[in-house]
């Protein structure tokens, strides 16, 4: 596409010097003989500028165009989102090629886009880059906090070219996590096909404990008819380490994934890890509907399929008891894998590659707080 862009206003210009020599002038020298030349000179100089028009481009369209997925893009990373220094990744690993991720502000004038995390310019006040940008540099807006706690969104009105969120409308959608169809049996099957038979009830694990989220709500009221084991800030300490809460979650049925907020497509990892370690996760977040956008209806437990917690809690315990109704929960995962994609890395890599594809293309987020609050 750029390559094309390229090479079409130049090789199409009739001022072109070597053009009007080779094809106008003699077919002007001509005309004065006889009509018969004028009518010869006419049909050599169509020819020859045919030839022209269908040789020359193609020419240099070959020397410069690379296949679409590898046109370099250099991608500024603006601030370490919550003030976390990480290497960068290599895209390679993510399948991404020709993208060079860069935290060095130097490179700023060269950027094909910057990214920026929201909770650094609002939170921290960071600065934002320099105006005005480099014609046609995009400054991606990327955050993953819930609505309810993403701060002063108004300050950045028409500021951003793209926005990358876990919400499926953005310009830039990189969820939580998502399933894959798979044709054969896979880790995920395998994972609730454990031998080691699931001793435990339900877990839920809580680091920032408020009483003002309707999670801590349901929880004093589920807890009244059913025991509750937690973990984190408020309960048990949780191991240390990477992945520890899925392989504490091997050992029970089910899972209490309540996000801190209720909002469209925000779904976190506490949904994803309880599927990886094979527990059925019961949700407190957007509507039943919305989770049903990211998974089979039968994956997942909602609070609002039950008139009362009391009701739910029966229906947890009947499960309980009935192994036969409690495949009905989990036969699903035969067909699907699960892929978490790890913060940031790959929101560089995919955000990279999305640059790519939008380029040449011009992107305004006109109404970013009413867009992300809807
Ligand atoms: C950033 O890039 C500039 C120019 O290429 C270079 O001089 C400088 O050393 C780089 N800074 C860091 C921290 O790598
Ligand atoms: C914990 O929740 C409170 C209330 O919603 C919120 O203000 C605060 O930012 C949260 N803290 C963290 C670390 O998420
Ligand atoms: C956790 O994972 C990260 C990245 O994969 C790795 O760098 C780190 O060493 C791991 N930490 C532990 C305690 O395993
Ligand atoms: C990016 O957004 C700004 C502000 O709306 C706008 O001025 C600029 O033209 C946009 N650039 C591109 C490449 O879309």
């Amino acid at each position: 596409m750029g390559a094309w862009a390229e090479w079409g206003p130049a090789g199409l210009r009739w001022t072109d010097s070597s053009l009007w020599r080779t094809c106008l002038v003699p077919v002007l020298r001509r005309c004065r003989i006889s009509t018969c030349a004028v009518a010869v000179g006419i049909s050599f100089f169509l020819v020859m500028c045919l030839f022209y028009l269908a040789e020359e481009p193609k020419q240099e369209a070959h020397e410069q165009a690379l296949p679409e997925e590898e046109i370099p893009v250099t991608l500024l990373i603006w601030t370490y989102p919550f003030d976390e220094y990480r290497q960068l990744p290599d895209c390679l690993e993510y399948q991404v090629r020709g993208c060079t991720l860069t935290d060095n502000r130097s490179a700023y004038p060269l950027a094909d886009a910057v990214l920026i995390h929201h909770s650094e310019i609002a939170v921290d006040d960071a600065d934002l880059p320099p105006e005005p940008r480099p014609g046609a540099q995009k400054w991606i807006w990327m955050n993953y906090e819930s609505p309810s706690n993403t701060y002063k969104l108004w300050h950045f009105e028409g500021m951003f070219n793209l926005t990358m969120s876990y919400r499926m409308d953005s310009d830039i959608f990189l969820p939580y996590g998502y399933l894959v169809p798979q044709a054969r049996a896979n880790a995920l099957s395998k994972s609730s096909r454990s031998t080691r038979p699931r001793d435990q009830f339900i877990a839920w694990v809580i680091s920032n404990w408020s009483a003002a989220h309707a999670r801590v709500t349901f929880y004093h009221k589920l807890r009244r008819f059913v025991r509750i084991d937690v973990f984190g800030g408020a309960g048990h300490p949780l191991p240390r380490g990477n992945g520890t809460v899925v392989r504490l979650l091997k050992g029970y049925m089910f899972y209490l994934a309540l996000e801190n907020s209720q909002h469209t497509d925000y779904i976190t990892e506490k949904l994803w890890n309880a599927l990886m370690a094979g527990a059925v996760p019961v949700v407190l977040g957007p509507s039943r509907r919305n989770y049903e956008r990211f998974l089979p209806p039968e994956a997942f437990i909602h609070v609002d399929d039950f008139p009362t917690v009391k009701k739910l809690a029966q229906y947890l315990l009947k499960l309980w008891r009935d192994p036969i109704r409690m495949r009905q929960h989990l036969d699903w995962r035969g067909g699907y894998s699960l892929h978490q994609p790890k913060f940031w890395d790959e929101h560089y890599c995919t955000a990279c590659s999305a640059v790519r594809r939008t380029r040449g293309q011009r992107d305004a987020v006109k109404h970013l707080a009413r867009w992300f609050f809807s």
